[in-house]
C-alpha cells in the first residue's frame, strides 16, 4: 500500500514524500529488531512497551504477520499481528472468551513508529494495511495498550478498539486489554 508522508522529523516537508507499507519479509526480521531497540531505548518510559528478543520476531515475522513501513530503503516503522490460536498467549484467553474462539483472534502485538516518522497516522495505517492479509476466519482483534501511552491509546480508540479491560500483564505492567470487532 502506498502512503504519502506529510511530516518527517517533525516538520511538514514541502511535498508529501512516498512511502510503502508491505509485509516484511524474514530476512528484515533484523531491521524490524533494530528499529523496536532503537525506539524503545529513546522512550521517556521504556515500560510502556515490553521489547521482544530477535528469535520471537523472526518467527512472528515468518508465521504470524508484519507490515513494515519503508521510505527510500530505510525501515522506518513497523507493526506485528499475531494469529496465536489455541495459544495461552492469545489476548482472547485474558478475557474470558471461550477456548474454542480462541482461533478466531488476533492478537495487535506491537507497533513502533521512528520519531522521524511520527505525525502521519502511520500506527493506524499500518493496522489497516494489515487487515487484508488476515486469514478468513478471524472475527476480532485484542491489543494490549499502557494507560500512561496516550498516543497509542488515542489510535487504538480511533481504530475501533474498545478497553475491555484493566489488568496486570507480561509479568506486572499495568495494561488496558482492547478489543475491535472485525
Ligand atoms: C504509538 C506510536 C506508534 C504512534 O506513532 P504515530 O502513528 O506516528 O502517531 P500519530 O501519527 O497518531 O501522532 C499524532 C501526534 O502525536 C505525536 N506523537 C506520536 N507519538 C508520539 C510520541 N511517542 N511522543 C511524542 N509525540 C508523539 C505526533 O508527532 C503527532 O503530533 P502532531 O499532531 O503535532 O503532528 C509511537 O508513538 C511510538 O512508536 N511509540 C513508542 C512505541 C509504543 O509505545 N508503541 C505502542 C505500544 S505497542
Amino acid at each position: 500500500m502506498e502512503v504519502f508522508l506529510h511530516k518527517i522529523g517533525g516538520k511538514e516537508v514541502p511535498k508529501p514524500v512516498r512511502a510503502e507499507l508491505r509485509r516484511c519479509t524474514a530476512a528484515e526480521a533484523p531491521a524490524v529488531y533494530a528499529l523496536q531497540n532503537e525506539v524503545r531505548a529513546a522512550m521517556p518510559d521504556p515500560s510502556q512497551f515490553v521489547p521482544d528478543t530477535l528469535e520471537n520476531i523472526t518467527a512472528y515475522v515468518q508465521k504470524d504477520l508484519c507490515i513494515g513501513m519503508w521510505q527510500g530503503g530505510r525501515l522506518g516503522a513497523y507493526a506485528i499481528v499475531r494469529f496465536c490460536g489455541e495459544s495461552e498467549h492469545n489476548y482472547a484467553a485474558f478475557l474470558g472468551i471461550p477456548r474454542a474462539e480462541w482461533p478466531h483472534w488476533a492478537n495487535a502485538d506491537s507497533a513502533i513508529v521512528h520519531p522521524d516518522y511520527r505525525g502521519n497516522g502511520l500506527q493506524r495505517l499500518m493496522l489497516q494495511a494489515a487487515l487484508p492479509l488476515f486469514p478468513g476466519n478471524i472475527t476480532h482483534i485484542g491489543a494490549t495498550v499502557s494507560p500512561e501511552n496516550q498516543y497509542s491509546l488515542r489510535n487504538a480508540l480511533a481504530s475501533g478498539f474498545a478497553i475491555a479491560a484493566r489488568r496486570e500483564m507480561y509479568g506486572g505492567y499495568d495494561r488496558y486489554l482492547l478489543v475491535k470487532e472485525l
